[in-house]
């Protein structure tokens, strides 16, 4: 008899532990299985939960209580699954808030977009490599040799001045020195150390002066240099590449003019300036500098071993600040780099 009722009281149990473990394993992924399932557990007449409650008499005494417990416990947490389920099969958040409407147009995200130095660089370097340039690069921390000397620069040149260069280096020797390029001229060097004429490259980089910083100089900037070097190179050539590059940038009836300058690495050397339309300056606009050029001086091409006699060739520099600025009507050079995102967000 003592027997008998210890084994009835162990399929009691063991009904109870079957119970939690389907209560938990039952797969609820649509609102049928959701109703079968609440059907199955929670109704009050044929549901397990009752049919469980109807056998605590067969528990010993003692355990009666938590076995009555359990089963409380178990029929709590059929009510909360379903809850669960429900949210999840509604769509909602839990919040009360309305099912989603598929009909609704998709979000929107934020997209980034290029730097306006970057996309004026990556105009002008695209428009000489359709004239067949190809693209160059060089060292931002260069040698006093490659960003001067080998530039035909004389050693007590005001622009080695501690004013003009950041130094990384000081050197008492003659060329001795390291720094920050101030241009991207020293590459025109490290091009024609390389290779032989013909030459012809374009370089995009970055450049540095210890300048002070105003609305149109900052202490570090962006250039693109040219560079061909062949038999037969002439002024006539650089004036043509020029002018059709003034065209693609700035339209074709664009006016522009070279002016007779000085470069210690060219000879002769010029200025190119555009004409910048503003209908309220007095003349109705005002000459605008946009780059640097010439024919490439002899002792620069015969300091890296090249012909002189045999070759020519020409260079141009120009600022990409300086052409995004009258390209995009900035006005103050600083705004480029204050990475505001009001601002870049107009160039996307
Ligand atoms: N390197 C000059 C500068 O930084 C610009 C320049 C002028 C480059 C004449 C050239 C050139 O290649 O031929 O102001």
């Amino acid at each position: 008899m003592e027997e008998q009722n210890t084994n009835v009281a162990a399929a009691a149990l063991k009904a109870l532990a079957d119970l939690q473990s389907e209560i938990e394993e039952t797969v609820l992924d649509n609102s049928q299985a959701l109703d079968d399932y609440r059907i199955r557990f929670l109704s009050r007449k044929q549901g397990q939960i009752t049919a469980l409650l109807k056998r605590i008499p067969e528990v010993a005494p003692e355990d009666r209580k938590g076995f009555g417990q359990q089963i409380n416990a178990a029929k709590s947490r059929v009510e909360s699954r379903i809850e669960e389920a429900d949210e999840l099969l509604s769509g909602a958040s839990g919040s009360g808030s309305a099912p989603s409407d598929l009909t609704l147009p998709g979000r929107s995200f934020p997209q980034g977009s290029l730097h306006p130095i970057t996309q004026a660089q990556r105009l002008i370097t695209r428009v000489f490599e359709n004239y067949g340039f190809e693209v160059a690069e060089g060292p931002e921390i260069e040698d006093d040799w490659h960003n001067f000397s080998a530039l035909n620069f004389p050693p007590d040149h005001p622009a080695r001045d501690m004013q003009d260069t950041f130094f990384i280096e000081e050197s008492d020797e003659e060329d001795g020195g390291i720094l920050l390029r101030t241009h991207t001229s020293p590459v025109q060097i490290r091009v024609m150390e390389e290779k032989e004429p013909p030459i012809r490259v374009i370089v995009p980089g970055r450049v540095y002066r210890n300048e002070a910083i105003s609305y149109k100089s900052y202490c570090l900037f962006h250039q693109v240099e040219g560079l061909y070097v062949d038999e037969g190179v002439t002024m006539a050539d650089l004036k043509q590449i020029l002018h059709a590059f003034a065209k693609t940038l700035f339209g074709e009836d664009v006016k522009m003019r070279f002016r007779p300058s000085f470069f210690p690495f060219t000879e002769p050397s010029a200025e190119v300036d555009i004409w910048w339309k503003d209908e309220n300056l007095p003349g109705g606009g005002r000459w605008m500098e946009i780059l640097g050029c010439g024919m490439v001086d002899p002792n620069v091409l015969e300091g890296v071993g090249i012909d002189s006699e045999r070759y020519t060739g020409y260079a141009f520099g120009m600022g990409v600040e300086r052409i995004a600025m009258l390209r995009y009507g900035i006005d103050d050079i600083r705004i480029l780099y204050e990475n505001d995102v009001r601002f870049l967000e107009q160039f996307s």
